[in-house]
């Protein structure tokens, strides 16, 4: 008899056989994604080479006898995989290597979002939520919705919660307190080089952040490394990020799905729709995905309007939100763009 008092939530994870998915699959099963009491049936989908990894990795999430997972099913199918899906995180992509930005994915990257995009639009169930983490991450969550006409542009994000945590963690360094300290960080703009971390209104043991650091290490220190982070994890881990990676993710969903409370967070969402006006007053066209300030309400992210940016915040956002509009151009081009 079933020992589950909850409907089981599916939860789909694409590129299940590397090392995003090896870090994230043992905290989902284990009830971290959508909480303790919500059951979970795992649908993996893997390229036919990663198929045997993940098929391992399934074996080894038996072996751990959580009580929350109802079942595991491996697939190279993207229809079989999206089936009835709530929540697709979409991790399978190529990771960059030393020496390259993540914009150089695009070519190798970008074809793999439009197929899952319509899968999802197919088969995924009404109230899907999607994750786009593969990189470059912006603008696969922009093709991969752009191949959903039916599921609402807001539904699909990308992660810009690493670069978040990241920027929380290096103000918490500097300042020699507990990251809990530390509340109202922002990224803006893409998750690449060209983001904006963003401490303007960020507080710090309940004082302004700005009042504790000064400019010349927001800008001449903290906003490269930050935004430069994943190539300093590259260089000297020899591998792209993945288990901060699949925290990263962790932290996304379960604010989506349980609320953010008082305060915002960071995500990567359609700058349509809802958010369009917030958006825009940011200089956020419509229609791109763009890192911005967000709270889950109901289960839904909202762009956190009004805030005042100066002119350095805005020359920044500016040049990531430009870099995103070149990246819709050159997948446009490369025909990966309905319509
Ligand atoms: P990895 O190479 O270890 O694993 C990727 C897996 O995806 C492989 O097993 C591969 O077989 C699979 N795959 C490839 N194409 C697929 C497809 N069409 N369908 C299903 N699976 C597919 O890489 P990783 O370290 O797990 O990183 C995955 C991606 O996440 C990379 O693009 C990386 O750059 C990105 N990433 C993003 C962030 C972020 O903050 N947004 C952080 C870290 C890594
Ligand atoms: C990261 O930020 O660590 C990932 O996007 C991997 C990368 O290529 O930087």
């Amino acid at each position: 008899m079933a020992a589950w008092t909850r409907e089981p939530v599916t939860v789909t994870v694409t590129g299940a056989g590397g090392q995003i998915g090896y870090a994230l699959l043992f905290r989902i099963a284990s009830g971290q994604l959508l909480g303790p009491d919500t059951p979970v049936r795992l649908q993996l989908l893997e390229i036919p080479q990663g198929l045997r990894s993940a098929e391992g990795t399934a074996l080894e999430l038996i072996d751990g006898a959580f009580p929350l997972l109802t079942s595991i099913d491996v697939t190279d199918s993207a229809s079989d995989a999206f089936d009835g899906t709530n929540v697709a995180l979409l991790v399978g992509a190529r990771p960059r290597t030393a020496g390259m930005e993540r914009a150089d994915l695009l070519e190798a990257n970008a074809a793999i979002f439009g197929p899952q995009g319509r899968a999802i639009n197919e088969g995924a169930a009404s109230d899907v939520r999607v994750l786009v983490v593969g990189n470059p991450a912006n603008t696969n969550a922009l093709i991969a919705s752009s191949h959903a006409a039916d599921v609402p542009r807001e539904r699909f994000t990308a992660m810009t919660r690493l670069d978040h945590n990241r920027a929380v963690a290096q103000l918490a360094l500097k300042l020699e307190v507990p990251v809990a300290a530390v509340h109202g960080v922002i990224i803006w703009g893409n998750h690449s080089a060209t983001q904006y971390p963003d401490v303007t209104h960020a507080t710090v043991d309940g004082r302004s952040a700005t009042d504790l650091v000064d400019e010349e290490w927001l800008e001449g220190v903290f906003v490269p490394k930050v935004a430069r982070r994943g190539a300093e994890i590259i260089e000297v881990r020899g591998a792209s990020s993945a288990a901060s990676a699949a925290n990263a993710a962790i932290d996304h969903v379960y604010d989506w799905v349980n609320g953010t409370g008082d305060g915002w967070t960071s995500a990567g969402v359609s700058s349509s729709g809802e958010n369009a006006e917030a958006a825009a007053g940011y200089g956020v066209p419509e229609g791109l995905v763009c890192s911005l300030p967000v709270r889950s309400v109901d289960g839904e992210w909202r762009v956190v309007p009004g805030f005042d940016e100066g002119p350095i915040a805005q020359a920044h956002i500016e040049a990531s939100v430009a870099e995103l509009v070149e990246e819709r151009e050159a997948v446009r081009a490369l025909g990966l763009l309905p319509g």
